[in-house]
């Protein structure tokens, strides 16, 4: 029989995952399918386990489900734990299900696929929601020297006490911010809401390489802005997205795909 994945979200009809784990399949001959399930936002649980029951194998998550995902989770990975939230479900033979997080290290991924290493790296981390928290463990196991901003400073501050023990992490108030670091990755989601968000310019110059986890058909906000203040490399988070799908991919079947051509193919889409 044909094992079973999909992808949970709402909405989801934009998802790009059924693509993309598509053609991993084709690419490493697996025999599955994938498809996107809209799940009503107060009933993820129950879409979840009638997937399941109904034979399904394993499934992402995606917004506004990973919370709720990782609360659904019998056992979790320790980047899942971590995270607090959980983009991977592995519904194992006994029944149970097992969550993980793949988000940070398809980021980490990416990141490093764009501008090399970044071991040593300061890094500025812009944004502490849980896109910023998912992937602070595998940024700071990739050696870099992390500083956390946030509009909201607070949250900033949580998140650097929460991971200080991984490594080099502290958290600055923006006004703080006054000299250019090597790398910047914006979290935020200000970018999908059409906003840009306010940081100064001294922290950027033209060796800074920066990357949004956002992406689009654009050139997207935030690296607009990083461009315009003098940042010669940009990249956005169409490589994490597919990245973070086939961290996914290997875990459910035991092998990881290449990603170069479906990433260039649904660049060649967006534009
Ligand atoms: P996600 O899961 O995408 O990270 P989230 O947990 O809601 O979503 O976090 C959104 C992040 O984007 C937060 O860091 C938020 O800042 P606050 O903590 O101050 O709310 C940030 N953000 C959203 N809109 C923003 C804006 N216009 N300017 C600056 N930061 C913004």
């Amino acid at each position: 029989m044909t094992d079973k994945y999909a992808v949970f979200g709402n909405p989801i009809a934009q998802s790009k995952s059924p693509y993309i784990h598509t053609e991993f399949a084709k690419q490493t001959q697996q025999t599955m399918s994938y498809q996107a399930i809209l799940a009503p936002v107060d009933q993820f649980s129950q879409s979840l386990m009638a997937f399941f029951t109904a034979g399904g194998k394993g499934a992402n998550v995606t917004a506004p489900f990973k919370e709720q995902a990782f609360a659904a989770c019998d056992e979790l990975s320790d980047l899942a734990k971590l995270a607090g939230a959980v983009n991977t479900l592995i519904y194992l033979p006994d029944g149970r299900i097992r969550g993980d997080n793949t988000d940070g290290i398809g980021l980490v991924t990416d990141v490093i696929q764009h501008f090399g290493d970044i071991a040593g790296k300061r890094l500025l981390l812009v944004g502490a929601g849980g896109a910023a928290r998912g992937c602070i463990k595998p940024l700071l196991q990739a050696g870099v020297k992390l500083t956390i901003c946030n509009r909201t400073f607070s949250k900033a501050q949580n998140l650097a006490e929460l991971f200080i023990e991984f490594g080099d992490v502290t958290a600055k108030p923006i006004y703080e911010l006054d000299s250019p670091f090597d790398l910047i990755v914006n979290s935020t989601s200000a970018g999908l809401a059409g906003e840009l968000i306010t940081l100064p310019s001294s922290i950027i110059n033209s060796a800074t390489q920066c990357y949004d986890m956002s992406y689009g058909a654009e050139v997207t906000l935030f690296n607009q802005w990083a461009l315009s203040q003098g940042a010669d490399q940009v990249a956005d988070g169409l490589g994490m997205l597919v990245g973070q799908a086939a961290q996914s991919f290997s875990i459910w079947r035991g092998v990881m795909p290449k990603t170069q051509v479906v990433h260039d193919t649904l660049r060649a889409q967006l534009s």
